[in-house]
């Protein structure tokens, strides 16, 4: 069997569901193929199928090395050399104190230490010149966060890597960014506000300075702008989709502190 399709190559980890699945849509509508690398077999098989030959899933847990082997080596020989490596995969165990040994290698192997080994295993089938390697980090990278000791630390290691990876791949034409989403209408917090969008703008918006949560769709936009051409002298930074949430200071979107007044 030949390769499927013509144009680039993208694999996104954690494309099943969610914001990786509409980073998935989104690519395979600008013309990629597109690799689902996820552990969520029914969901990335069911969303590989909706989009057709042009995409496929891998079965790929991001803690499991001869798991990273076989999704790059599939991803080369069903589609040609890697355009694009989008990290979107996250675990959200965390606990703070209370996290285990066990709880952190988890966390820290799917948010951080799975994408540097993939990108490892996939270097040697990126495209020169050309690649682009984007990471979702998060807003919670940049600020402290209680009961949070995991999911920040790996996040803001992988904004991390992304700068030093942004260094050794840029000779051979190859970038690298990491993108924060703020807090975004995507699985969690669906979860966590019943699927109430209206109730959960009201009150996620409060730490936004655009009084919103942002969209799966707004993320895939910015990772699409983050792999093109109109990216092209952009390395080794970061990239804030948060609605201004990074921006707000204490103060948030007060004039003065209403105790004063
Ligand atoms: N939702 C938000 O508000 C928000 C905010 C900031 C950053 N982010 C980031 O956006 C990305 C997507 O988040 P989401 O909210 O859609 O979460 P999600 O839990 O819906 O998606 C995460 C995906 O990763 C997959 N995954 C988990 N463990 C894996 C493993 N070991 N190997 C491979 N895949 C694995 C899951 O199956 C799932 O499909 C994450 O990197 C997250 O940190 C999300």
């Amino acid at each position: 069997m030949g390769m499927m399709g013509t144009g680039p190559t993208a694999i996104v980890t954690g494309g099943a569901t969610s914001i990786g699945a509409e980073i998935v849509r989104s690519f395979a509508a600008a013309g990629y193929r597109v690799a689902i690398a996820d552990i969520a077999r029914a969901e990335g098989e069911a969303l590989a199928g909706s989009i057709g030959p042009q995409a496929c899933f891998l079965a790929t847990d991001l803690a499991v090395d001869d798991d990273i082997a076989r999704c790059v080596s599939k991803t080369v020989a069903t589609f040609g050399k890697i355009s694009v490596i989008i990290h979107a995969a996250c675990s959200y165990v965390d606990g703070g104190v209370a996290a285990s040994r066990s709880d952190w290698r988890r966390s820290l192997d799917v948010n951080l230490v799975g994408a540097a080994l993939l990108v490892r295993e996939a270097r040697p089938h990126l495209l020169t010149p050309g690649a682009s390697i984007v990471f979702i980090g998060s807003i919670s990278a940049k600020i402290g966060q209680p009961g949070r000791w995991l999911y920040p630390a790996g996040k803001a290691a992988l904004l991390q890597l992304a700068r030093s990876m942004a260094l050794d791949f840029a000779p051979s034409g190859i970038r690298v960014n990491s993108l924060s989403p703020g807090k975004t209408w995507s699985a969690p917090l669906q979860r966590k506000h019943e699927n109430n969008r209206p109730r959960a703008d009201a009150i996620e918006g409060e730490f936004h300075a655009l009084g919103r949560l942002g969209d799966a769709i707004e993320i895939a936009r910015a990772a699409l702008f983050l792999c093109s051409d109109g990216a092209s002298f952009i390395t080794g930074t970061d990239l804030a989709v948060d609605g201004g949430y990074s921006a707000m200071g204490p103060e948030r979107m007060q004039v003065q502190n209403p105790r004063a007044s």
